[in-house]
């Protein structure tokens, strides 16, 4: 019979809670300056043991936050079962300690009903979810991505909905343009439940959000904003100093192209690299440290492949 080793969750986790915690917009949740996200490395294709030791190196270090998406995996929906088998496993006991999200918009089920924004889909969307996480509500529900097609009425009231039900406490957007972006702020804040946050890439190598004004937008208004992929999927480290390695993002070669490491790219990492120098950083921890700085932003949502990597990343905040 197998005997499976008991999670028991740092004393210390809080330790560090003055340095790591950051309000999130004008709302009542504070969220770690680093969370975790389960795009990568917690499929049903990763070793599952790599991924628990993960999460419990984050808990017993304040990272609270897990932001998940029905498609993360791969499989698609995968990430969603490791959580729930780690929650049955590990975090149980420690729910009311987590804060979880995940979305629906992107692909998810063949037909008309598996993707996109309409209320169809993303009831039936957070349903599965709920029932692939073993939750009964996530802490935070997304509208993964923009849909021109679907009245945006429709997808707004949908999450309305879904926090009148009680299966999330809060709502979000992700990728949504700037003009959609106060469409929804308002029509939220009109029927009690706010925008908590916009989910949007930000790194050194692409500033499109602040750009468009959104990031000024959310500040200005409130509402929290949390930064994806903030290490440009890794670019923006020493992950790739030496080559590329086998088990590396871009050695699987599907959402990180060897391409993509351009002369641009190196001249910003080479940049990075003085500037990590200079004040006694690693190259991750100056390329987080530059998004956390910028205005609005309430935390970075990191990916890791092992410990030693979030550890490297949370060591940007709390020493
Ligand atoms: N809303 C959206 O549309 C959207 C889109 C993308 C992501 N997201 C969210 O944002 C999260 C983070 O995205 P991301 O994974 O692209 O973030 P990222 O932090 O920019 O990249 C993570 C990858 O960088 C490498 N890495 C991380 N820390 C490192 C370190 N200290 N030293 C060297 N390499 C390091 C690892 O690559 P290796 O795997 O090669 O080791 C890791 O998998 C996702 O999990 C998801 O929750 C949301």
């Amino acid at each position: 019979m197998e005997l499976k080793e008991l999670y028991k969750a740092s004393d210390n986790r809080y330790s560090h809670a003055d340095t790591l915690y950051r309000r999130c917009g004008n709302s009542g949740v504070l969220l770690p300056r680093i969370s975790l996200g389960f795009w990568h490395n917690f499929g049903s294709v990763d070793p599952y043991e790599r991924s628990r030791q993960i999460t419990h190196f984050a808990f017993d270090n304040g990272i609270t936050h897990f932001d998940l998406a029905n498609n993360y995996g791969p499989v698609y929906g995968s990430a969603e079962e490791t959580l729930g088998k780690l929650m049955d496993d590990d975090f149980r006991p420690y729910r009311d300690e987590l804060f979880i999200s995940t979305k629906a918009g992107y692909d998810m089920w063949p037909g008309p009903y598996g993707e996109w924004g309409s209320r169809k889909y993303l009831m039936a969307s957070l349903d599965q979810s709920l029932r692939r996480m073993h939750l009964d509500y996530v802490d935070l529900f997304y509208s993964h991505r923009f849909d021109p097609l679907t009245p945006m009425q429709e997808t707004l009231q949908t999450l309305v909905d879904i926090v009148r039900a009680g299966k999330a406490l809060y709502i979000g957007i992700s990728n949504w343009p700037l003009e959609a972006l106060r469409f929804a702020h308002q029509y939220l804040a009109e029927r009690d439940v706010p925008l908590l946050i916009y989910q949007g890439r930000l790194n050194r190598l692409d500033r499109k959000q602040m750009d468009e004004g959104i990031l000024a937008y959310c500040a200005d208004n409130g509402i929290g904003y949390i930064a994806f992929s903030p290490l440009a999927q890794g670019l923006l480290t020493d992950r790739y100093i030496n080559g590329i390695p086998a088990d590396s993002r871009m050695a699987k070669g599907k959402f990180l192209k060897q391409e993509q490491l351009t002369t641009e790219v190196e001249n910003c990492l080479q940049q990075v690299r003085e500037e990590a120098r200079c004040n006694g950083q690693t190259t991750a921890q100056r390329a987080l440290n530059w998004v956390l700085e910028q205005h609005g932003v309430t935390s970075v949502l990191v990916g890791a492949s092992s410990v030693n990597q979030l550890k490297d990343n949370l060591e940007t905040v709390i020493k």
